[in-house]
């Protein structure tokens, strides 16, 4: 098997995590998809941004949901990073959908709504990727398992998975539940144990955030379905000589 590389936020160690800078760095990279987090706008459009609040990435302050999608494009998402990105805009999710038409990268559409709920952010997510055709290719996932478990009631033929940073006791048999493809787990968690547990239960194991070769190659002896890294290019070096 193969692990698939996902550049998380895109190829956020060098550059500014989220924007389409990233996304075609984590390309060069070598990586295999792309993670992305995506959180609305007043106006409901789904844009490409890690933090409930624009503060940490961008030169604004204030929530993303407070913010109409003109109004989040005088922004700049790439300065806090390097002057050299100065100007780079938060994406919208069209934008990462266009650019990959061609490239045809796995997506990993993570929504951001555990802190906040975004209303109909599954349905306006999934509207997307079905107008770029991107529906196979995707899997969505999240922290909130109520909005994951609802993706079961729409009846579309998408990947979705749980998310989890601790040990969440039931997360196999809630994931069998709700027909979910695989579990998506912080690399703290990870343990032969759980993906013995988790395959015999025909579920995938995919692991974040791997930076390091310790942390990368044991995601890959494990035989992992998929890592996130902030580092694409040393993962697909590792994973490249282990073949
Ligand atoms: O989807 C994997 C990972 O991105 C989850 O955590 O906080 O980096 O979005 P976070
Ligand atoms: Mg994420």
């Amino acid at each position: 098997m193969s692990t698939i590389i996902y550049a998380h936020r895109g190829a956020s160690k060098h550059a500014p995590e989220n924007t389409m800078p990233a996304f075609e760095l984590g390309y060069k990279q070598g990586a295999d998809g792309i993670e992305t987090d995506v959180q609305l706008t007043k106006d409901g459009i789904p844009v490409l941004i890690h933090d409930e609040t624009v503060n940490r990435t961008t030169n604004g302050t204030g929530s993303v949901k407070d913010f109409t999608y003109e109004e989040l494009l005088t922004l700049d998402a790439g300065s806090w990073k390097s002057s050299s990105y100065k100007g780079t805009k938060i994406p919208t999710l069209d934008d990462l959908l266009a650019w990959n038409k061609e490239k045809n990268l796995k997506l990993n559409v993570e929504l951001k709504n555990n802190i906040i709920s975004y209303p109909d952010i599954e349905k306006i997510v999934i509207e997307k990727l079905k107008s770029y055709n991107m529906v196979e290719n995707t899997v969505i996932s999240s922290f909130n398992h109520k909005s994951i478990a609802l993706l079961d009631s729409l009846n579309v033929k998408i990947d979705y998975a749980l998310l989890t940073s601790k040990r969440t006791s039931g997360i196999i048999s809630f994931s069998k539940e709700i027909h979910a493809k695989g579990i998506h787990i912080r690399y703290r968690l990870l343990s032969n144990r759980l993906v013995t547990n988790a395959k015999q239960n025909g579920l995938y194991v995919a692991v974040y955030t791997v930076n390091n070769p310790l942390s990368i190659s044991k995601v890959l002896r494990l035989e992992c379905h998929a890592m996130f890294t902030d580092v694409p290019e040393l993962a697909a070096e590792i994973k490249q000589r282990k073949k």
